[in-house]
């Protein structure tokens, strides 16, 4: 979950100041994903001690020292969970190789400014065969899909409330944002939608984790491509497990937008869910670049605003929210150049398309939205009277609630409790 693109010095320093709980680093970029880690404890993704212990070898600012403090917990945390004195035991396996595959994740959360770096590939396979592992030992397990879309494939995890056939429980169809994965995912809000008897599909589409990495595809702004395809497949595969009246589509982080653009064009869905609204893209980067890049940009000069930027990157003294936003940016989009990753993210807008959302729609709004300032309440009013806005304060103001799962879960649930009975 994330941080966003060429944020100006004071957007990126809004993510922690003021501070809203103890910071895990000087360094706002690293404390947020330090947090990230921590957050996901109480739904078997990490271990807190293991955490902090590793959050204190981190040197601020420096990319590799946080890949390898993480790189050395995981390998530590997978001799674990291959201990065959552990080994015996369900729960033991589970828990140990959760952790361990968010740690390989973390690993490699830093890593994507250089795209032959072979650890980006390596810490990958290694954190989906940890996850791997945990999820076959889950009581129902966890069963590794892939849907065929147009010209691409989603890569999805369905994960069944219960092992009897025929319930026709409620399903969520959770998809992540501009760099977390559906393996997040799971320790976020998968393990309390199954708790409270809920089945829940996690997907990935272009630009996302895997399938950047395995089809070599960057982010598509049209998402009804991944989402149509993936409820086609629910609804013929799991027609005796889902209800087809409770299908509910949620979004993380700049998922928000994709979720939201994958609604406008797919009438089959019962609710929707943004954590939080993204209305458009491009207005929310662009709004970060200083007068000059921007001037730049809309010089329309492509060669000249590349080297600005890839001047910018290198910058040592660039804040790592910055760095990273860019990198990442690039990365997920598949482009190497940061003028046509600009020019691509106008297509992500809900502009024209908020009047197709007929559907009720609960939008996350988080008071220190440091990513997309002011874009929950610009959706919800767009959505008129479809739209429920929840203002998320104090301690769980980060963006997508990092830190407060719990209560996350507690006020989603509460409102599909509401809307869908
Ligand atoms: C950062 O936070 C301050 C104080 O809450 C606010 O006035 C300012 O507009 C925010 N900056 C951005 C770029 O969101
Ligand atoms: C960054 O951290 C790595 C790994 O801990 C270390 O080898 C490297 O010297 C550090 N770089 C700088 C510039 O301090
Ligand atoms: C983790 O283990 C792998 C071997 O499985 C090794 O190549 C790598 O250097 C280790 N990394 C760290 C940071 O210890
Ligand atoms: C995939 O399909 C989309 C539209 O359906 C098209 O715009 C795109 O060029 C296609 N990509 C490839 C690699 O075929
Ligand atoms: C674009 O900027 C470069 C400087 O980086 C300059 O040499 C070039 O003439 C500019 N191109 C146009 C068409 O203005
Ligand atoms: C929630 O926050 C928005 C601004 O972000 C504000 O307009 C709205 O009144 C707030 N709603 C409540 C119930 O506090």
């Amino acid at each position: 979950m994330g941080q966003i693109l060429l944020m100006s010095m004071a957007t990126a320093q809004n993510t922690s100041s003021p501070p809203l709980t103890l910071p895990l680093s000087q360094d706002d970029s690293f404390n947020f994903q330090l947090l990230a880690v921590l957050a996901v404890a109480p739904y078997s993704g990490a271990d807190v001690g293991p955490v902090l212990a590793t959050a204190q070898q981190i040197e601020p600012g420096n990319f590799s020292s946080f890949s390898e403090a993480f790189y050395t917990l995981a390998n530590t945390t997978k001799a674990e969970a291959e201990d065959p004195q552990n080994a015996y035991d369900p729960i033991n396996v589970r828990d140990t190789w959760f952790s361990a595959a968010t740690y390989f994740r973390a690993a490699d959360f830093f890593l994507h400014g250089d795209w032959t770096d072979p650890l980006i590939n390596l810490l990958w396979e290694e954190q989906t065969a940890a996850f791997d592992q945990a999820l076959a030992s889950l009581p129902v397990p966890g069963v590794r899909v892939r849907i065929p879309a147009d010209n691409f494939t989603v890569e999805a995890i369905w994960y069944s409330s219960t092992a009897e056939g025929g319930a026709h429980r409620p399903t969520l169809i959770l998809g992540n944002g501009y760099d977390g994965s559906q393996e997040d995912l799971y320790h976020t809000i998968v393990v309390p939608a199954l708790a409270r008897g809920w089945n829940c599909l996690t997907y990935e589409g272009p630009g996302q984790p895997s399938v950047r990495r395995s089809q070599n595809l960057g982010f598509i702004h049209d998402w009804e491509r991944v989402v149509t395809p993936t409820i086609d497949y629910l609804l013929s595969e799991h027609a005796d497990d889902v209800d087809d009246a409770r299908l509910v589509l949620f979004g993380f982080s700049f998922g928000g937008y994709l979720a939201a653009r994958a609604a406008a064009f797919d009438s089959r869905l019962a609710a929707l869910i943004l954590d939080g609204g993204v209305y458009d893209t491009y207005a929310a980067y662009s709004a970060a670049l200083s007068p000059e890049l921007l001037d730049l940009y809309l010089s329309n000069n492509q060669t000249a605003f590349d080297s600005a930027a890839e001047s910018l990157r290198t910058d040592p003294s660039l804040p790592s929210s910055i760095r990273w936003g860019l990198e990442q940016g690039l990365w997920s989009f598949n482009t190497e150049s940061a003028f046509e990753f600009l020019q691509r993210t106008s297509l992500f807008t809900l502009e024209g398309v908020t009047d197709r959302i007929q559907i009720p729609t609960w939008i996350a709004n988080a008071e220190a939205e440091a990513f997309f300032p002011g874009q929950s309440a610009q959706v919800a009013e767009a959505l008129g009277d479809r739209a429920t806005l929840h203002n998320f304060t104090g301690a769980a103001a980060y963006h997508c609630q990092v830190g407060a799962f719990q209560e996350l879960s507690r006020t989603m649930f509460a409102w599909l409790n509401q809307t869908l009975s």
